[in-house]
C-alpha cells in the first residue's frame, strides 16, 4: 500500500493491447476502462466506421481514459500522494480523473482556466464540482502559469498530469489503441481503414495513433497500407501544430525500444492537420460542428460535443467521399454524468456561478 491507501498493483480488467503485442515491455498500466472498445459500421453514411472510445467506461470513458491509464499507474509507482490535471473549465481529462479516480481510490487535485462558457463545458464543470477532490477554479489564464509552477515544484509528492497528458507514456495508451485496431481487423470485425478521423488538441491521441500504427507495421500487425490519420484542430496554434504532432509522435517512438519493444520510425505522409474546422477559437461552436452534432443524433450515433467532436464530426462529413473504410474516432465519453452536487455548486465562487449562468445562454454563440 501507498501512503494514500493505494494498493500498489491494481486488478486489471483487461490486457493492455501493448503488453499483449510486447509482452516484455515495461508499461506501467492501471485498468480503467472495458477494452476493446468496439467497432461499429455507420451504413448511413457510407464505408464510414467508428472506433467507440466514448463508450470505454460507464463511469466516464473518451480518448483521455488510455492516456490516464498509463499516468495513474506512473503515479501509483511514484508513491504520488495526489494526482493533479490541469486544464480548461470543461477538460474531459480532468473529468475523467476525478470520477475514476474516486474508485481506486486516489486523492485528486485540479487547476481550471477559463474558456468558452458552452452548455458542454458547463456540463462538465459541474460535474468536476459537485465531484473533484480539490478543485481550483482560477478568474483568469495569466495566473495558469504560477499554478504549474506551483505543482511542479510539489512533484516529489505530487503527480502533475500536463494539459492533455500530452507526453510520451501518455501517448503510450493509444499506441495501445492502435494494436488493439490492429486484432480488430484482423479479426474482421472491420475492414483496414485508408482514413481514420479524429480530434486534436494537446496532440496525445493524435501522435499515439502514428507511433501505435508503426509499430503494429513493424511487428506485422499491420500488412494493410497505413490508414491517413486526419486530425481535426480545435485548440489554436501554437498547441496544436503538424510541428507539434509529429514531435510527440517520435518521442512515443523513441519511449517504444526505450521500455522494451522494437525501434519504430514515423511516416510524416501518414498525417494530415485539418484547420479549417476550427472556428473563431477554442471551444467556439461552429455552425458545420452543430450541424454534425445534428447528423450523429440523427443516426443514434455517439453525442457529438461542440469543443471536440463535433469539429472532426464535421470534418468527417466532408471526407466521407474519400476512397476507402473511414473510421471516426470517437473521442468524447457517451456515459451519463453522475447527479450534480447543489451544495457544491451553491458554494462555488461567485464568477464561476455566473460563468454557469453565461453558459446556457451560449447554446447558438
Ligand atoms: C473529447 C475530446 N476529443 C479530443 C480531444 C483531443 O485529444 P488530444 O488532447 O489527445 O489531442 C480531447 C482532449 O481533451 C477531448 O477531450
Amino acid at each position: 500500500m501507498n501512503e494514500t491507501g493505494n494498493e500498489a498493483c491494481i486488478p486489471l480488467p483487461h490486457e493492455f493491447a501493448l503488453l499483449r503485442t510486447l509482452r516484455n515491455m515495461d508499461v506501467p498500466h492501471v485498468g480503467l476502462g472495458d477494452y476493446p472498445t468496439a467497432v461499429e459500421h455507420l451504413p448511413a453514411l457510407g464505408d464510414v466506421w467508428l472506433k467507440r472510445e466514448d463508450a470505454s467506461s460507464p463511469l466516464y470513458g473518451g480518448n483521455k481514459l488510455r492516456t490516464l491509464e498509463t499516468l495513474i499507474a506512473d503515479a501509483l509507482a511514484h508513491k504520488s500522494k495526489r494526482v493533479w490535471t490541469l486544464g480548461a473549465y470543461g477538460s474531459n481529462q480532468a473529468l475523467a480523473l476525478i470520477l475514476h479516480a474516486r474508485e481506486l481510490p486516489l486523492a485528486t487535485g485540479t487547476v481550471l482556466f477559463p474558456q468558452r462558457a458552452t452548455p458542454a463545458a458547463a456540463e462538465n464543470l459541474r460535474a468536476i464540482i459537485s465531484h473533484g477532490d480539490r478543485v481550483v477554479t482560477l478568474r483568469s489564464i495569466a495566473t495558469f502559469p504560477v499554478h504549474w509552477w506551483a505543482r511542479r515544484r510539489a512533484h516529489a509528492t505530487e503527480y502533475l498530469i500536463t494539459p492533455g497528458g500530452a507526453v510520451p507514456l501518455g501517448a503510450l495508451g493509444h499506441v495501445s489503441a492502435a494494436l488493439e485496431l490492429a486484432e480488430q481487423v484482423h479479426e474482421g470485425k472491420i475492414p483496414p481503414p485508408a482514413h481514420i478521423v479524429l480530434a486534436v488538441g494537446s496532440t496525445c491521441t493524435t501522435a499515439g495513433l502514428l507511433a501505435g500504427l508503426a509499430l503494429a507495421r513493424k511487428v506485422e500487425a499491420w500488412p494493410w497500407p497505413l490508414p491517413i490519420v486526419h486530425a481535426v484542430r480545435v485548440t489554436p496554434w501554437p498547441i496544436t501544430s503538424r510541428g507539434m504532432i509529429l514531435r510527440l509522435a517520435r518521442a512515443t517512438a523513441r519511449e517504444i525500444p526505450a521500455r522494451g519493444g522494437p525501434t519504430v520510425e514515423i511516416d510524416p505522409s501518414r498525417l494530415r492537420l485539418h484547420t479549417r474546422y476550427f472556428g473563431w477559437g477554442y471551444a467556439r461552436i461552429t455552425r458545420a460542428g452543430l450541424l454534425a452534432a445534428a447528423k450523429f443524433r440523427e443516426l443514434a450515433a455517439p453525442p457529438l460535443d461542440t469543443t471536440y467532436a463535433a469539429k472532426s464530426g464535421a470534418a468527417l462529413l466532408d471526407f466521407i467521399d474519400l476512397p476507402g473504410p473511414k473510421l471516426f474516432w470517437c473521442t468524447k465519453s457517451s456515459a451519463p454524468l453522475p447527479p450534480d452536487n447543489a451544495e457544491r455548486l451553491a458554494a462555488a465562487p461567485a464568477f464561476i456561478r455566473s460563468w454557469l449562468k453565461r453558459a446556457q445562454s451560449n447554446a447558438s454563440a
